[in-house]
């Protein structure tokens, strides 16, 4: 489904009943990477899933990309959907938006999830390498990109054997347009560090991470959640930095408990 926010098409998908569940994806992927979340959830919960702008089905529009756009697409869709308070689980990029929309709409969070992310700025380094990797989107395409980011997003294992996952990640990626690339690139690199934000998070929260997650350290995960009063931390075992997609059994059994004691109110 498609709908005009912010004088873009941003395509998304709605699917059953119950409490709103809003997924954000990652860096540089599109809505599909939730399919298991959605098969796990959707008889339970109402589960929306956003291609982002610049990703998926959704415009690709050639222009500055800030985190601050993206969460207010966030809003205006759900505005659209007559949703006004949602569980919102996001994935490293999603994560960081998701600080975001807290920021600019707090009242919009009933509970809050966040995997494999960080709420810390880029360092130089980091900057730098989102202007090189900018570059080689610009000269060499988005699948490029795929073959950049495949060790990234999966554990070594998976990166070796999972034939599977390889594949799919790479006609996500490729299906993106390099203004979008760029553009989560730039968005990505001027992010304010979101730390001073964690000890004001008052909604339920679950923090995961990958055990092997190569992007953002479990470790550094499990700091970023003990600034969050009261978050519950989970490592997801035999998973790299796409957590949810390389063991999605572990991921929905963490995040199913976590909604189920958020609506018995135990959370
Ligand atoms: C992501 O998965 O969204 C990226 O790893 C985020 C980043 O590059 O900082």
């Amino acid at each position: 489904m498609k709908a005009r926010i912010n004088d873009i098409d941003l395509a998304y998908s709605d699917e059953g009943q119950g409490p709103p569940v809003v997924f954000l994806h990652a860096f540089p992927l599109n809505r599909t990477m939730w399919a298991p979340q959605v098969a796990a959830l959707s008889d339970r919960y109402r589960v929306v899933t956003i291609d982002l702008r610049g990703h998926g089905e959704s415009d690709a529009p050639m222009w500055r990309y800030t985190l601050d756009q993206f969460a207010e697409d966030v809003s205006g869709l759900l505005e659209h959907l007559g949703i006004a308070r949602a569980t919102f689980v996001g994935l490293s990029m999603g994560g960081y938006i998701l600080f975001t929309l807290y920021r600019t709409h707090p009242e919009l969070f009933h509970a809050l999830v966040l995997a494999d992310t960080r709420a810390t700025a880029d360092t130089p380094d980091a900057r730098a390498a989102r202007f090189s990797m900018a570059q080689v989107a610009y000269r060499r395409g988005a699948s490029a990109i795929a073959e950049l980011m495949l060790s990234k997003l999966l554990s070594p294992a998976a990166c070796e054997h999972r034939t599977d996952l390889r594949d799919q990640l790479r006609t996500i990626i490729t299906g993106n347009q390099v203004s979008g690339i760029v553009g989560d690139l730039m968005a990505m690199e001027e992010r304010p560090d979101a730390t001073p934000l964690l000890s004001t998070i008052s909604v339920p929260t679950l923090v995961l991470a990958g055990e092997e997650d190569l992007a953002s350290p479990p470790e550094e995960v499990e700091g970023m959640a003990k600034q969050i009063p009261g978050a519950t931390f989970v490592r997801i075992p035999q998973a790299g930095h796409l957590s949810n997609m390389e063991n999605p059994a572990a991921f929905n059994a963490a995040l199913l408990s976590f909604l189920t004691s958020v609506e018995r109110g135990d959370s």
